[in-house]
């Protein structure tokens, strides 16, 4: 439902280890975007240490919403209408400082909080990033560090899972095959910048002929470790053909979806949608394949990875307040 009254939402994500705040105007106009991250720290570690994760977001979470206001001239927050929080899925611990954050604020504002479906967040960054909106039904290709899934969206709201990973997602394969490889972490743009040339080595493209719309890739990580024990490759060069074969399946997969359900639109978003082969790659086989029966969605790289822009819009287009009361944060939650 698209609220009449609601102007000015405030979002709020920290569900894994970004700590972001932004200010969205309408559901699709983007007033300012605010995401710090603890990522430098955990890379230390090659993955993320929760506990460290939610110490650095109680740290940040109050400052962070300060400079999304200031910088959309909403301070004092008079005019901001709602706010929007990720209640999850995500780390506890880290969705906690932003739902006890919302709460707090909802008290002193007398504000409603809208609470915000992580996964369903993402897709709205669709919504973010032209000046037109997605068509609907559309089918969504939701790739990031937790899930892979292709979903079939019918209406703001309505959201039919269609198949999912397995076991390792997308992101999560980049991220444990560029520490196999020694690029750092995380692996998604480490692969991404590492990938220059292939050598002609092949790994497997899993699952991509099955007559489903599930993945699985942790089988793609043991090939790639079992390459790179042998010599003759270098990183680079299976950094490559990782890519290849990661953005390969993504891609036929949502091509099959897209043949089957026959949407008006194709939207990808998640962290791994940064990924510039996966859009290219998505860019062509959807023009070759599908014509102008389909438009391509995809948000700006900044607006792909964590933040709270997207979580304002979901917030507008499935405007369901709650009061302070009674939201808690679930960290199991899928679409
Ligand atoms: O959506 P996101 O920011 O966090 C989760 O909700 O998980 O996604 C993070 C994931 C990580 O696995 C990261 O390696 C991957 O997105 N990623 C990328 C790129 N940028 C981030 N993967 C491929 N290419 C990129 N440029
Ligand atoms: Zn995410």
């Amino acid at each position: 439902m698209r609220p009449t009254k609601i102007k000015y939402i405030l979002g709020i994500e920290t569900s894994c280890d970004e700590t972001a705040a932004a200010v969205v105007q309408d559901g699709t106009k983007l007033i300012s975007n605010v995401v710090a991250s603890s990522q430098a720290m955990h890379a230390k570690y090659g993955g993320i240490i929760p506990d460290q994760a939610a110490r650095e977001q109680l740290k940040s979470i109050i400052p962070v919403i300060h400079e999304a206001l200031v910088s959309s001239n909403q301070y004092p927050a008079t005019n901001i209408d709602a706010i929007a929080v990720t209640y999850g899925p995500g780390l506890i611990g880290s969705l906690l400082v932003g739902v006890e954050t919302a709460k707090a604020l909802s008290l002193a504002w007398n504000k409603p909080i809208i609470p915000v479906n992580h996964l369903i967040g993402h897709i709205y960054g669709n919504w973010l990033t032209v000046n037109r909106e997605p068509v609907l039904p559309a089918i969504v290709l939701l790739v990031s560090g937790g899930h892979t899934e292709l979903v079939l969206m019918t209406g703001h709201g309505k959201f039919k899972l269609l198949g999912s990973t397995r076991d390792d997602a997308a992101g999560e394969c980049l991220d444990k095959c560029a520490r196999i490889l020694g690029l750092g972490y995380p692996g998604g743009p480490a692969i991404e910048k590492a990938a220059l040339v292939g050598n002609g080595i092949k790994l497997p493209r899993p699952m991509i002929h099955d007559k489903n719309f599930d993945f699985s890739f942790s089988g793609l990580k043991t090939a790639l470790a079992a390459v790179n024990r042998e010599p003759g490759s270098t990183s680079n060069q299976l950094a490559y053909e990782l890519q290849e074969a990661v953005t390969d399946v993504l891609v036929a997969k949502t091509l099959a979806a897209a043949k089957k359900y026959s949407p008006k639109s194709i939207l990808l978003c998640g962290g791994v949608a940064a990924n510039k082969r996966l859009r290219e790659k998505m860019v062509s086989t959807v023009n070759r394949e599908l014509g102008s029966t389909v438009n391509f969605f995809v948000p700006p790289i900044s607006l792909c990875t964590d933040n709270a822009a997207y979580i304002a819009s979901a917030a507008f287009f499935n405007y369901h307040p709650i009061s302070w009361e009674k939201i808690t944060a679930d960290p199991g939650l899928t679409i």
